[in-house]
This record gives structure tokens, C-alpha cells and sequence, in this order.
């Protein structure tokens, strides 16, 4: 970051109102802590499982000073910007917010995950407020997160994906489920299109198990989708940056679980997160290669974390998800992976800033010219 004089005042936005609220607390700790006291001014931000954005003064030195979650209590106390359905607009970003030294906000980190975090909502709020931002933009953002779209640009640009139906609530019914059973047949996954985290996803093994998935699914999203069950290793690779993109080394996850639940990934420790992983080295490039070309299919900026089945025998690896805002816990896997590619956590947080300013600096030169 040479060339900059003066520390730059970094906004961390966390919390948020998806159900992965207490995983983007943990990561925020994480990221708070890394970005260092002599060139960053941080500033975190909650926002309430209400909607509520509240200036977590206090969580400063709770990020500080513990290694864990903030304090269930502390966004509730915090002082009141917005709420609910009142936008904050964009003087939460400008001189109006100045800190007492007269600076703005020179960068948000935008750590939320799942809906309002994820899903190009929150970069559509940023882009009106015309702040620099980490991660992708509102199109790369939303078409990674509805897994259906998501899918069709990974077909669209060659990408093998998990074969798959996509529904909405009027499709259901005995048609929907004698298309299921015939193109894809048992075992397979119903989701909701817009989620994470594992949030309702479930793996039907009959037809007795399909109904209630597929209601549980449309209970959390008004687009579900079934997908053949692949069986394979799950391997996940990181990508960074955007002129070009650059991958990680992969990383294998080995679900404690029937497969990776949300319980697996933040409750039970059962989970193996292995990096790298073992690979063979033309195996290792092709899923390198494949991180990246999903990447730029779903136009993400910065980065990702491309998660993948590894078909071994079959097709070989085949695209389950682009995850533009991957957990940032300090034993996340994107963090891991880099780690093990030669960039540690605080360098690869600071590369992050540094792209926001990058991508800032491009949009400000064709200023008046539409964004995507
Ligand atoms: N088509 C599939 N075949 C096999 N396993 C799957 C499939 N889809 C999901 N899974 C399992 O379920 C987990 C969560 O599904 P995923 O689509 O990644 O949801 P999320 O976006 O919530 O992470 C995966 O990590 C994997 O263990
Ligand atoms: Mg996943």
C-alpha cells in the first residue's frame, strides 16, 4: 500500500441478517485482528439478525481482545444507524460519518455470507454509495449465489456440474417427482437456490424423503433446486485477484457427516479440512484451471472459493459452488489455502483491500459510464 500517507480507514461489515450471522462474527474477529494498527483504522460495523446496522464502538477491543464470537448483546447496544428496511444510504459511507479526524471510509470488507451478504444486495447498497469494496460486484455476487444461474453459466462455459432440475413452488406436484426419479434418480440433493452454509439442503435417498425436502427448501427460498448425488472427494481451491486471477493450491474437505452439514462445518470440529490436498500434480492443474474458469463464468472479482466433486474414475472434477464470500475464520479453508500457497492470513486480508481500491479506481475513470 505505498504511496498512501495517512492509515486508511477500513469498514467491517459483519453480522448481517442470513443464518450464518455467528460464522461472519468469527471471521470478522479474525480479520479485525489481522489488519495491522499502524496502516488500518478499523471500524466494525454489526448488522442485527434484525437488519439493524449499529457502530459496534465497543467491539474494537472485543475484537482485541478475544479470539471467539462478539458478545450476543453488543449489537443491540451499539448506537442505531438504519434499521430494519431503512437503507442506511450512502452518508454512512461519506464525510457526513467522517471519524473525528475528518476521513472517510476508504474500503468496506463486506464479511456476511448467505443472503444480504452474498448476494450482490449489499454491493448494490455499496455501489450506490460509490465506496470502495472487497469482493465481487452485484452480478458476480448474485449469479454465485442463486445456485440455479450459477449452474447454467458453468454449463454455458463448459464447466461439468452436477446434473440437475430447478423448481418453484407451482412445480410441484407427481410431474416434478417423476422427473426427478427418471433424469436423476436416488440419491439426490434438494437445496434451496439461495443459501449456504448447508442450510437446508438434504439428501433424499427415496421417494418417501423427497416431499419434505423439497418443501424444507422452498420454506427458505422461493427457487429450489435437485441434484444428482455425485460421488467424489470435495476438493475446494481459492482464487485471487482479477488481472489474472490466480488460484490456490487445492484443499480437501472430509465431511465427519453423511455429508457436509452446517452442524459438520461449525458445530461438531468433525470435519477434516486438508491442505493441500493430495493430488496428483495433472489432477492438481485441472482443478486449478477449472477454480478459474468458474470464477470468470460467474464474474467474480477478487475472490472466491470454488468448491468441486472430485469424480475420480468418472468425470473427473465437477463444479458444486462459487462462494464469493468464503469463511474467514483463521482455520477457514480460503485463508488455509493460501496459507499453504504462500500468503498469510494479514497479506492475503491486505491484498483484498488493495484489489477493492484497484477495482474503485477503474470504476472512478469511467465515471458516468453504467456499472453492471
Ligand atoms: N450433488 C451433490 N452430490 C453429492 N454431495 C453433495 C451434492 N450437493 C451437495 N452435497 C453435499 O452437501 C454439502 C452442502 O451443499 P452445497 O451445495 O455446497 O451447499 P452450501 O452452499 O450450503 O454450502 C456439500 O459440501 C456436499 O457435502
Ligand atoms: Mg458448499
Amino acid at each position: 500500500m505505498a504511496g498512501h500517507g495517512r492509515r486508511l480507514r477500513v469498514m467491517l461489515l459483519f453480522g448481517g441478517r442470513s443464518a450464518e450471522h455467528d460464522v461472519s462474527r468469527v471471521s470478522a474477529v479474525s480479520v479485525g485482528r489481522a489488519l495491522d494498527p499502524a496502516r488500518f483504522i478499523v471500524e466494525p460495523i454489526g448488522i442485527t439478525r434484525e437488519g439493524l446496522w449499529v457502530r459496534a464502538d465497543a467491539a474494537r477491543e472485543l475484537l482485541a481482545d478475544h479470539a471467539q464470537a462478539l458478545p450476543e448483546g453488543l449489537p443491540m447496544e451499539g448506537r442505531l444507524i438504519g434499521g430494519g428496511t431503512t437503507l442506511p444510504g450512502p452518508d454512512l459511507f461519506g464525510p457526513g460519518t467522517a471519524d473525528p479526524n475528518g476521513q472517510p471510509v476508504d474500503v468496506v470488507i463486506p464479511l456476511l455470507h448467505g443472503p444480504y451478504g452474498e448476494d450482490g444486495t449489499i454491493q448494490g447498497l455499496l455501489e450506490i454509495a460509490g465506496v470502495a469494496y472487497v469482493g465481487s460486484g452485484v452480478l458476480g455476487s448474485a449469479l454465485a449465489m442463486d445456485k440455479v444461474s450459477m449452474k447454467r453459466a458453468f454449463l454455458a462455459c463448459g464447466i461439468p456440474t452436477p446434473r440437475f432440475i430447478d423448481f418453484r413452488e407451482w412445480d410441484v406436484g407427481p410431474a416434478l417427482i417423476a422427473r426427478i426419479e427418471r433424469e436423476l434418480g436416488y440419491p439426490c440433493f434438494v437445496k434451496p437456490a439461495n443459501m449456504g452454509s448447508s442450510i437446508g439442503v438434504s439428501k433424499v435417498v427415496d421417494r418417501a424423503g423427497l416431499a419434505g425436502a423439497i418443501a424444507l427448501a422452498l420454506e427458505l427460498d422461493e427457487y429450489g433446486i435437485v441434484e444428482e448425488a455425485v460421488t467424489g472427494r470435495e476438493i475446494e481451491v481459492g482464487v485471487l485477484g482479477d488481472h489474472p486471477p490466480m488460484a490456490s493450491v487445492p484443499g480437501e474437505i472430509v465431511p465427519g457427516a453423511e455429508f457436509y452439514t452446517y452442524d459438520d462445518k461449525y458445530l461438531d470440529g468433525l470435519a477434516q479440512l486438508i491442505a493441500p490436498a493430495a493430488l496428483g500434480p495433472a489432477d492438481m492443474a485441472e482443478v486449478r484451471r477449472l477454480a478459474i474458469e468458474a470464477f470468470v463464468a460467474c464474474r467474480c472479482d477478487a475472490m472466491a472459493r470454488v468448491d468441486f466433486f472430485f469424480e475420480e474414475g468418472g468425470r473427473g472434477f465437477v463444479c458444486n459452488e462459487v462462494n464469493t464470500i468464503p469463511g474467514f475464520t483463521a482455520i477457514s479453508m480460503y485463508p488455509r489455502v493460501w496459507q499453504e500457497s504462500g500468503v498469510s492470513y494479514p497479506e492475503l486480508v491486505e491484498r483484498l483491500v488493495e484489489l477493492a481500491i484497484e477495482r474503485h479506481q477503474r470504476r472512478m475513470r469511467r465515471a458516468g459510464a453504467p456499472r453492471r
